[in-house]
């Protein structure tokens, strides 16, 4: 017998998986620029590169980098979470040179509530080409046709507005500012939150089954 979700979902029972499967083996994406992968030791060199960049960890919860040795170490405990099924990451590479230019992934994951969320970086030479959208997008539409979620969040400071626009761009509603919601860095922040719904998709990937 299908499960609820399954049904919900109008997909084959192959297509989706539970999380923690899913999470444990992340498939690859493809965008026009752009292939999403899982991350492997040997990235620790290119993300160092742009993981230890003030500019890039300014508004994020994480501080630069210090040595690729602290790079080395966090990419080890991302990989030991993917691989133990929680909530994952893809290392984000540009298609025509296979270098690591950052990281787009699961934040948390709530069963309860068939929501996660997703958090995304990117080193400072590849900003303004559309990047961040074009993995954000792919990641959107991987997590609704393989998770069963029914809601997608994602939250920047608002200082951060290339942040928001990126959201924006991929068809998440801003839905408020968190006032101080953050400590971060020696300071309270706001946060502008934004959401992207099952029933926000276009129909081709929204469908619901009828009940038979
Ligand atoms: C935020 C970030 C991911 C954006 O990545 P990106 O690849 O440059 O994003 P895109 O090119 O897809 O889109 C950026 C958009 O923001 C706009 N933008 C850039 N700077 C802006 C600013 N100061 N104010 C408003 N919009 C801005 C760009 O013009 C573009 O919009 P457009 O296509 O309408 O012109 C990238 O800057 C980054 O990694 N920053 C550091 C880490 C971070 O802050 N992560 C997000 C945590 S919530």
């Amino acid at each position: 017998m299908k499960l609820f979700w399954q049904r919900l979902l109008s997909v084959p029972d192959t297509d989706i998986q539970s999380p923690p499967v899913f999470f444990s083996c992340l498939p690859v994406l493809e965008t026009q620029d752009l292939i999403l992968r899982r991350p492997r030791m040997k990235d620790a060199a290119d993300i160092y590169a742009y993981a230890s960049d003030e500019k890039v960890a300014r508004y994020v919860l994480w501080e630069p980098h210090r040595s690729v040795s602290e790079t080395r170490s966090c990419l080890r405990g991302l990989i030991r979470r993917a691989r133990a099924g929680y909530p994952s990451s893809w290392v984000i590479t540009l298609r025509e040179s296979g270098r690591v230019i950052g990281t787009i992934g699961f934040i948390w994951y709530s069963a309860e509530n068939s929501s996660a969320e997703i958090g995304y970086s990117l080193s400072a030479d590849h900003w303004n080409r559309g990047y961040a959208t074009q993995a954000l997008r792919a990641v959107s539409a991987e997590a609704f046709r393989s998770l069963p979620i029914n809601r997608l969040e994602a939250q920047h400071d608002v200082r951060n507005p290339a942040s928001g626009r990126v959201m924006q761009k991929s068809g998440f509603r801003k839905e408020g500012i968190l006032r101080s919601r953050v400590f971060n860095k020696g300071e309270y922040v706001d946060v502008a939150l934004y959401s992207l719904l099952r029933s926000d998709l276009p129909p081709t990937h929204a469908t619901v089954k009828q009940q038979d």
